[in-house]
């Protein structure tokens, strides 16, 4: 059975997570980035994430697939 990691991590704790899965599971691993930046500090990220829910914006992705 072929594995795949896919995540999304603004500011890297679920990278790291992502990381050592895809290592453990030996399985390529794509990180989803957005094409727009999306602020990382302080409660700007917290405006910015009820915004989204709020208006239903789904950003559009670029994704980096990363071969192991
Ligand atoms: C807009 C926004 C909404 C969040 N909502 C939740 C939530 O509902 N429950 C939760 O446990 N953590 C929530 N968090 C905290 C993130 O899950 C936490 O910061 C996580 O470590 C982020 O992972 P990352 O470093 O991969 O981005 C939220 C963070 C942001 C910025």
């Amino acid at each position: 059975m072929n594995t795949l990691v896919v995540f999304y991590s603004l500011e890297g704790n679920t990278k790291i997570i992502a990381d050592i899965l895809a290592e453990e599971l030996d399985s390529d691993c794509i990180e989803l980035k957005p094409d727009k930046e999306i602020p990382k500090g302080g409660l700007t990220k917290f405006f910015w994430g009820g915004k989204s829910v709020l208006f239903h914006e789904k950003p559009t992705l670029v994704n980096d697939l990363r071969s192991r």
